[in-house]
């Protein structure tokens, strides 16, 4: 495909890439012509196995599969990591070579052109606590650029990670609210052999704190089988999280959830754990089934 930006970026290590709207919904609106299936995944970038667990399950599910690479500034809080997010475009193409049919790359001033004023405020109760209690705003910013790539993009289908459990929930919700036609596929997590999900922060971890880093898994897989044995929640989760604190995380949270709507479980219905804790300057994420 051509780039209307003057800039062919394609080389046979490449997808295609556009790097404006125009280019993105004139390859949609031409394999549409044709009758195709188009599948989009959001990412920032930083590819790895569980961003491309979701491209191939994107291929399963539909005929073409456009992968958005943008870091997002508006859902960073200040003291965040944006400026040192990782940042591998040239080997995220190289990834995406044999899988996406096109890459969808644009600069922050086509996502948020100058003037915009319109940002989306998720609520409710897959919004608040967990991660909003400690990223305020994190889930506006997220909302507003995946409502707009949906719409710059318009895919059948778009595929989420269930590695951001609350991310996912908070997209499904918008989705519906505002009677958005696509539908939301969730994938499951990827992790390393150890049980450290996959992350593009990960590499952030000194050689020290990634040897830690798995006992997060290992400690939710503890509460999640006693919980399920019928030990009192409450108490399981206060005591591995005190067994994580002794470990040097600094626990943002470790908490039980109704699977679905993310407020408080209740009995005979899906439970979800969720956690997110420090360890040194990284921030991990993580959640189970219970
Ligand atoms: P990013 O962190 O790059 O993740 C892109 C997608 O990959 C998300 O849906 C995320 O849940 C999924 N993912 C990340 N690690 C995973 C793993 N180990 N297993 C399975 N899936 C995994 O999430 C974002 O970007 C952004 O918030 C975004 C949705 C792109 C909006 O800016």
């Amino acid at each position: 495909m051509s780039d209307p930006t003057g800039s062919p970026r394609e080389t046979a290590a490449s997808p295609p890439v556009a790097q404006d709207v125009a280019a993105l919904r004139l390859a949609v609106a031409q394999w549409r012509a044709a009758g195709e299936r188009v599948a989009l995944v959001p990412t920032m970038g930083a590819l790895h196995e569980g961003h491309l667990s979701l491209v191939r399950r994107g291929r399963a599910e539909a005929d073409r599969v456009v992968v958005s690479i943008f870091v997002n500034p508006t859902q960073f809080g200040p003291g965040e990591d944006l400026a040192r997010y990782p940042r591998t475009f040239d080997a995220d193409c190289a990834a995406l070579a044999p899988l996406a049919d096109l890459v969808f790359a644009p600069q922050a001033q086509e996502m948020y052109p100058p003037g915009g004023s319109t940002m989306i405020n998720p609520e409710g109760p897959a919004t608040a606590g967990l991660e909003d209690a400690f990223r305020p705003g994190h889930f506006r910013g997220v909302a507003t650029v995946v409502a707009k790539l949906l719409l710059q993009c318009g895919p059948d289908i778009a595929l989420f990670g269930e590695k951001d459990y609350q991310q996912l929930k908070v997209i499904m919700r918008m989705v519906a609210d505002l009677f958005i036609p696509v539908r939301i596929l969730g994938g499951e997590t990827v992790r390393e052999a150890d049980g450290l999900a996959l992350s593009s922060r990960n590499r952030y971890l000194g050689h020290e704190e990634r040897a830690r880093a798995p006992l997060l898994h290992a400690a939710m897989q503890r509460c999640a089988t006693a919980i399920r044995a019928g030990e009192d929640a409450t108490s399981v989760i206060a005591s591995e999280r005190e067994s994580l604190t002794h470990a040097g995380f600094a626990v943002d949270y470790l908490a039980l959830r109704d699977a679905d709507s993310l407020g408080d479980p209740a009995p005979a219905r899906p439970r979800r754990l969720l956690a997110a804790a420090r360890l040194g300057e990284t921030r991990l994420i993580d959640n189970i089934a219970v």
